[in-house]
């Protein structure tokens, strides 16, 4: 057969596939996003990104509407990691769920996507770098606890996912070989292990949540699962941060907004010394603080999440159903 038949036969078979079988969502579909994660996504205004947080941006950018459910210092599970504040299982989702029963919100689910951004908190001090208070607990359970969100969300009617994975954290100032005592972390600490190791939750936690869902995506029938790969949209905003970053300072990766060096084991509760950028020098910088992305990053993470959702082509998405 002619190659041109071939082609004709197989755009023919791509039109009569039912719309649910196509991967992604299409344009326009998406009108609503609900939110779901830790202080990368948290709205809470001034964001702990410093500035307004990337929901924020996209819910504008897209004009979608927006149900936020993340909250700061979350991790998925405080039953796996432990940490005092509104984690994924135990808070958020049940939040969600109650106001969906209540019908304060009703969100149509064709026409609305789900995210979820977590692992920051999970993998980080105090949970799994410094050694969880569940001494069974590892990375793997950590990431097979975000993608049991996904299948709680499909199960009470959710059809249209993002993962978002986790960023190179190593490349935090916190998680740097080059840190300092700071507002995180000011006892003693070897630079050059928690680097390396945090290098290696971050990739192997990404390649197991994306493995894992993978294998989940052609059980959930009807299901459009993205993967988004924040990783290599932080590690290419690090190594080519002039196609990203645009204040009036010099581009700034290694620093950030609002830098504050401690003492060797000082109160945390102090304020530290502090060099703070202003204005227009802000959106020069990756980072906001030793942690989190600056309010320029989230910009961009909005840019590109909001180009997933109105069904366009994007570099850092794979669509897995
Ligand atoms: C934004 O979305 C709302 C609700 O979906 C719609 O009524 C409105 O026309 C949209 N505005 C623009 C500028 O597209
Ligand atoms: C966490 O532990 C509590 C108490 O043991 C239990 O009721 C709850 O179902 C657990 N949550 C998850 C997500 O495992
Ligand atoms: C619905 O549930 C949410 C979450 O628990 C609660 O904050 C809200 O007050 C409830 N609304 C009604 C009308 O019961
Ligand atoms: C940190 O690691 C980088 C890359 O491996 C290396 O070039 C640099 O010398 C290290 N810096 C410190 C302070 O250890
Ligand atoms: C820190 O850890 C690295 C890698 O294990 C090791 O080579 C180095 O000697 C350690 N530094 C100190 C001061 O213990
Ligand atoms: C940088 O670009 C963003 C759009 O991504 C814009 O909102 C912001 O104002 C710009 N910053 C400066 C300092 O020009
Ligand atoms: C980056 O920012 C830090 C403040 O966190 C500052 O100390 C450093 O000099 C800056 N680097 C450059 C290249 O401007
Ligand atoms: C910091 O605290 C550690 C552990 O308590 C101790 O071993 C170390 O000597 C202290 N260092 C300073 C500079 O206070």
């Amino acid at each position: 057969m002619p190659r041109l038949q071939h082609l004709k036969i197989a755009c023919t078979l791509l039109a009569l596939a039912p719309l649910s079988l196509a991967k992604g969502v299409l344009p326009g579909q998406i009108k609503n996003f609900v939110t779901f994660g830790d202080s990368y996504t948290d709205i809470a205004y001034p964001a702990a990104d410093g500035g307004q947080a990337w929901p924020v941006y996209a819910a504008g950018y897209g004009n979608f509407t927006l149900y936020p459910f993340a909250k700061s210092g979350a991790t998925c599970s405080n039953n796996l990691t432990y940490r005092p504040f509104p984690p994924v299982f135990g808070s958020q989702i049940p939040t969600y769920l109650e106001e969906k029963s209540n019908a304060t919100i009703n969100p149509n689910p064709e026409e609305t996507i789900y995210t979820l951004w977590i692992g920051t908190n999970d993998l980080g001090v105090n949970a799994l770098l410094t050694g969880s208070d569940a001494p069974d607990v590892s990375i793997v359970q950590v990431r097979e606890c975000a993608v049991d969100w996904l299948k709680v969300m499909y199960a009470s009617g959710a059809r249209n996912f993002i993962m978002q994975n986790i960023i190179p954290l190593d490349l935090t100032i916190l998680y740097s070989n080059y840190s300092y005592p700071n507002r995180y972390w000011d006892a003693q600490r070897n630079t050059t292990e928690w680097n390396v190791y945090m290098r290696e939750l971050a990739k192997a936690g990404n390649e197991i949540t994306l493995l894992m869902l993978q294998a989940l995506a052609p059980t959930l029938p009807d299901a459009h699962i993205a993967s988004f790969d924040s990783h290599g949209l932080f590690t290419d905003m690090y190594n080519h941060p002039q196609n990203y970053l645009n204040g009036t300072a010099p581009l700034n990766v290694t620093g950030c907004v609002n830098s504050c060096i401690f003492a060797l084991n000082e109160s945390t509760g102090d304020a530290g010394d502090c060099t703070v950028a202003e204005g227009t020098d802000r959106d020069s910088f990756l980072w906001y603080d030793e942690l989190h992305p600056s309010e320029q990053s989230d910009r961009i993470v909005a840019r590109e999440i909001t180009a997933v959702m109105k069904g366009e082509e994007n570099q850092w998405v794979t669509w897995l159903s």
